[in-house]
This record gives structure tokens, C-alpha cells and sequence, in this order.
């Protein structure tokens, strides 16, 4: 053995581990020249034949080669085991994976059936404010000032004098004073009450208004669109009632029941509020009761809700629990 030979194989051993392409073939070269019975090992057992004048330079040269191909080696088994897995390669064709999607709260899919609804019968969607005036969530709506509602105890007063509307009915005053007749308007959104908190109790919960106003507007009228929208929001077979009632906006007024299977089992539940439009109510925003007439009604959203997925604690709707939320 001799100089010349031992750089042909440093040549070849650097080439072999340069083109190994995985981590068996850089295995393969490792045992080839570094093992225990491999080329390198040998090369110095033979370092005795060697000429003594290339003793020094040999001796040195193949210390030299084990440490190059020793360090090339695990320099490409640390890119390849980095790399993909074997058998593993990128596959650029699979479906990428998508962070878990969210899913439309009971509330909204509520809010969203109702409105939808109305709509096919020609009503557009009005919007007002939370915080709203004294004036538009009483005293246009005829709400007198000695009415229980409108004390401390059941209404949040904010320091200005205004207040967190209590209804949707508000809605009301402020399309009317801002439009003329004829008018058919839902209003869905959010409202407040001091209410303490429990099953069937929440501060803050949400209402659709209706509104329709024009000339010779009737009972008939207010009966027609609550049976369509009762039929078509919970199938041909139910069946609706109107309770006298009262309320200051609305003469006369009504609590309004359907009749319809919840549990498998069918019976009458109180679903909204309705009447007639006050003629005071449209004194106040400058309207003429001799020349239109009008019907309102309001509905809780959360009670549909409870009712059609069987809830029952309105507090889960606002846990924002995803076990929960994900069930609809
Ligand atoms: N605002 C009433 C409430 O919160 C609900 C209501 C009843 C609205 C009758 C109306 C109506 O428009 O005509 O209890």
C-alpha cells in the first residue's frame, strides 16, 4: 500500500458517501470504510508495508480521510433524518388540513329562519341601537311614566339618562319617524333587562320587532302573517290563538300561542306579543290615526330557540361551551 493508493480510495469513499441518497446507503458506506472490518481499518493495519519515507505522510493522510468521511457521514444523516420520513415524501396532491370550523350559534340560525321568512312576505330588516333614549323605548311607545318597567329596578340606566333598550319596540319609533307610510319592517337584535340570571332569565337577550303600517290595515292582516310565518317556521299542522292581553303600544293587544308537537308531545306555548298599533303610538311620531292603521308584534328569540333544540337552561346559550355550541 502507498500514497498513491490510499488517495484513490479517499477519492471513491468521499464520492460513495457524497451520492449515498438515503439514510441505508449512507449506512452502507459508514460499514464499508468505517466499520469495524472495513477499508480504513485495514489501510492502517498496512501502514508497516508502507515505504518508510511515506510513513509520515500516509499515517497522517489516512487519519485525515477517517475523520473527512466520519464528519461527511453524519452531516448526511442529520439532513436525512430532518428530512421526510421514508415512504413519507411530501405529497403536494393530498387535501390540506383545515384548523376545526366554527358553527352559526342557535341564536343566529333563529334569528336568521325568522327574518328569512318575513322577507318572503315583502318585510325588509330595520336596525337600532342598544343604548337607546327614554323617549323611544317608553314614552313614544305610549309607556306611561308610572309603568313598572320603566323603574330602576327593571331597566338599565346608563349616567347620560339613556338606557339599555328593554325591547325591540324602539325599533319602531325611529323607522316611523324616519319614514312615511307604508311600512313593513322585522327588527331582530339585542336587549336588557335587570333579570336575575337563571334557567329561563337572562340580562341581555334578543327580540324580533314587526312592524307593518298603512292604510286599512287589519286584524285579519296581523292573524294572516303570524299563521303564514307560525306554518312555515314549524310546519302545516300548527295551529295559533290569540290571548287578550295588554300592552301600552298596541290596542287591542295579544299574547299569541302556537299549538305544535315539542317532545312528542303537542300543546299550546306562548310565542309573542301583538296588537293593533296604538293610535297614541302614532300621534307621537306624527303620523295621522285617521288615515293609517297598523299591527306590531315581538317575539323572544332565545324561547323559540330553548323550544325547537329542547335547551334547557337559557344560561348555555351564552357559555360559548364548543361541546355545546357545535351540537347545531
Ligand atoms: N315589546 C314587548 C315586550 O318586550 C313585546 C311586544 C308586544 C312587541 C306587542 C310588540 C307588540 O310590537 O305589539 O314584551
Amino acid at each position: 500500500m502507498n500514497l498513491e493508493e490510499l488517495n484513490q480510495i479517499r477519492e471513491t469513499a468521499l464520492a460513495e458517501a457524497t451520492a449515498a441518497a438515503d439514510a441505508a446507503a449512507v449506512e452502507a458506506v459508514r460499514i464499508k470504510y468505517l466499520g469495524r472490518n472495513g477499508l480504513l481499518p485495514e489501510v492502517m493495519a498496512q501502514l508497516k508495508d508502507v515505504p518508510n519515507e511515506e510513513k509520515p505522510l500516509f499515517g497522517k493522510g489516512a487519519n485525515a480521510l477517517k475523520n473527512e468521511l466520519a464528519e461527511l457521514i453524519k452531516e448526511k444523516q442529520a439532513v436525512l433524518s430532518s428530512g421526510p420520513k421514508k415512504g413519507g415524501a411530501f405529497d403536494p396532491t393530498l387535501p390540506g388540513q383545515w384548523p376545526a370550523l366554527g358553527s352559526e350559534h342557535p341564536i343566529s340560525k333563529v334569528t336568521a329562519r325568522i327574518t328569512e321568512i318575513f322577507q318572503t312576505l315583502g318585510f325588509t330588516v330595520a336596525d337600532g341601537p342598544d343604548i337607546e333614549t327614554v323617549w323611544n323605548n317608553f314614552d313614544a311607545l305610549n309607556t306611561p311614566a308610572d309603568h313598572p318597567s320603566r323603574d330602576e329596578q327593571d331597566t338599565f340606566y346608563l349616567n347620560s339618562g339613556d338606557l339599555l333598550r328593554c325591547h325591540t319596540s324602539p325599533v319602531q319609533v325611529r323607522y316611523m319617524e324616519s319614514h312615511q307610510p307604508p311600512i313593513r319592517i322585522i327588527a331582530p337584535g339585542r336587549c336588557y333587562r335587570r333579570d336575575t340570571p337563571d334557567a329561563t332569565h337572562s340580562a341581555n337577550f334578543h327580540q324580533v320587532e314587526g312592524l307593518f303600517v298603512g292604510e286599512n290595515v287589519s286584524m285579519a292582516d296581523l292573524k294572516g302573517t303570524l299563521a303564514y310565518f307560525a306554518k312555515q317556521f314549524l310546519g302545516e299542522d300548527v295551529k295559533i290563538r290569540f290571548r287578550p292581553h295588554f300592552f301600552p303600544f298596541t290596542e287591542p293587544s295579544f299574547e299569541v300561542d302556537f299549538f305544535f308537537e315539542v317532545g312528542g308531545k303537542a300543546r299550546w306555548i306562548e310565542i309573542l306579543g301583538a296588537g293593533m298599533v296604538d293610535p297614541e303610538v302614532f300621534k307621537k311620531v306624527g303620523y295621522d290615526p285617521d288615515k293609517v292603521t297598523g299591527f306590531a308584534f315581538g317575539m323572544g328569540i332565545e324561547r323559540l330557540a330553548m323550544i325547537m333544540y329542547g335547551i334547557k337552561d337559557i344560561r348555555m346559550l351564552y357559555e360559548n361551551d364548543v361541546r355545546f355550541l357545535s351540537q347545531f
